[in-house]
């Protein structure tokens, strides 16, 4: 029997990931699960965090899948050793894959980082950054009020327009030439966001990274799946589903199944 890959964000910014995913490995069978009641994951602690992290896996696994992706930059900034700890199965965060994509393309190491202020808070990107690349100069930025617009549908509107304005030019100044959308919601502002920093600074949306990641993963396990099977897709979340089948819809393009409402 062929198990699925498991995905889990707050709601619906780890569609992002599902979607690269989806065209990676597009045999491989998916399921989704959009934390919606208890969006954002980004203002809340880091107990709250690992917390429901643990939950949104625990769901996932009884539905028997051979990977999980945390396709959520904060909680892949607290929780990815206590999920290792709770599932037997590889989990692949977002926050690596994103931090190497954004150094692979860099030519200054001048590197700008925002996300939702628990992953801004843990300095996850910075550290690792460094890490890897010691002569790298990060300057990092929370932009709290990104997710409640994406979550809304708010992706092209005058105050989403607004507030990435406000937020961001700030970094006209810093003279970074790439930035990291480290948090999977951002992808959806990418056109305004681009409008505000400038051409010429490159945006790395880590999804494409972290597919490219699950992908080494399954076959380093013996898990890709073999020959050419039709995969299935299975969407959950945990309060209504209407607004986030709406954004799915969106930006999947149709297809999608019917988005189911589960209780963790
Ligand atoms: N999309 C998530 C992230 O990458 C979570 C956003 C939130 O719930 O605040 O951080």
């Amino acid at each position: 029997m062929n198990r699925s890959i498991g995905i889990f964000d707050s709601g619906v910014g780890g569609l992002t990931v599902f979607s690269a995913i989806r065209r990676a490995l597009p045999h491989e069978s998916l399921i989704y699960l959009g934390d919606t009641a208890r969006v954002p994951y980004g203002t809340k602690s880091a107990e709250t965090v690992i917390k429901y992290s643990i939950q949104n896996a625990h769901f996932l696994a009884q539905r028997g899948i051979k990977a999980l992706v945390v396709a959520c930059n904060t909680s892949s900034a607290y929780s990815l050793e206590h999920l290792r700890k709770t599932v037997d199965v590889p989990v692949i965060g977002v926050i690596e894959p994103g931090a190497k994509a954004a150094l692979a393309k860099s030519k200054t190491k001048h590197i700008g980082v925002i996300g939702t202020s628990a992953t801004i808070g843990s300095n996850a990107y910075a550290r690792l950054l460094k890490e890897y690349e010691p002569n790298a100069r990060v300057v990092s930025l929370a932009c709290p009020l990104f997710v409640p617009l994406v979550e809304e549908g708010w992706t092209d509107t005058e105050v989403t327009k607004l507030t990435a304005k406000i937020y961001l030019e700030s970094f006209r100044n810093e003279n970074i030439d790439t930035l990291i959308l480290g948090c999977t919601h951002y992808p959806l502002l990418k056109s305004v966001i681009q409008e505000v920093v400038g051409s010429g600074v490159a945006l790395i949306d880590s999804a494409e990274t972290v597919a490219e990641s699950v992908k080494d993963e399954l076959a380093k396990n013996g898990l890709l799946i073999n020959g050419n099977a039709r995969p299935s897709y299975q969407l959950y979340v945990t309060d209504l589903p209407a607004r986030f089948e709406a954004v799915a819809l969106n930006f999947l393009g149709k297809g999608i199944p019917p988005v189911k409402r589960v209780e963790l």
